[in-house]
């Protein structure tokens, strides 16, 4: 059977420390799909299509990663896809708490799906799509942050 392992988040945009995780864990499972969440009670920057996209362009070179785009339970996905595992980067201590929850209410929902936590590399550990988004906002460098083809789209959008 082959293991398949769902990465979900907002990528609002992707950053390189997502990039990373997602490089990892494709050497560890025969296929990865990074999952885009639309979700109607969040505020994001770029649309669906557009954080699924620049997704895509990122991962192009990858031969076992697929990218999707869903509004709803991530373990009603994962069931209609068939995938077991969900994979989730910690960083700082503060994301813990919430993934602990976001996991547990997931187990609580689908008991035979698993939530597998990897720890984001140190030298990625600060980076998160909020900071970026933060910098951004105050013409701050993103070089390193996100994919340099991202940097002009992020401009782009906070100016129009
Ligand atoms: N301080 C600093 N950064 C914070 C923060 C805080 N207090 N809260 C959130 N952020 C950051 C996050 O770390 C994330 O940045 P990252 O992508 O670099 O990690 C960004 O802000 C957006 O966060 P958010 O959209 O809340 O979370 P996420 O991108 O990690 O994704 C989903 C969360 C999509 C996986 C989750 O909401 C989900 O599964 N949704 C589908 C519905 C569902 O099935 N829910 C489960 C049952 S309730």
């Amino acid at each position: 059977m082959s293991k398949i392992a769902v990465y979900p988040g907002s990528f609002d945009p992707v950053t390189i420390g997502h990039l990373d995780i997602i490089e990892r864990i494709s050497k560890i499972f025969d296929h990865v799909i990074v999952l885009t969440a639309e979700s109607s009670q969040k505020n994001y920057l770029f649309p669906v299509q557009e954080r699924s996209e620049f997704l895509k362009k990122a991962l192009e070179h990858f031969k076992n990663v697929e990218v999707d785009v869903f509004s709803g339970l991530t373990v009603d996905y994962m069931r209609k896809r068939q995938a077991h595992v969900i994979v989730r980067g910690l960083r700082a201590v503060a994301d813990f708490e919430y993934e602990g929850t976001l996991a547990n209410m997931n187990y609580r929902l689908a008991p035979e799906i698993e939530t597998f936590m990897i720890f984001s590399r140190p030298e990625y550990y600060f980076i998160s799509s909020r900071a970026v988004k933060e910098v951004a906002r105050n013409s701050g460098n993103l070089k390193g942050l996100v994919p340099d083809f991202i940097i002009p789209e992020i401009s782009k959008k906070l100016r129009g």
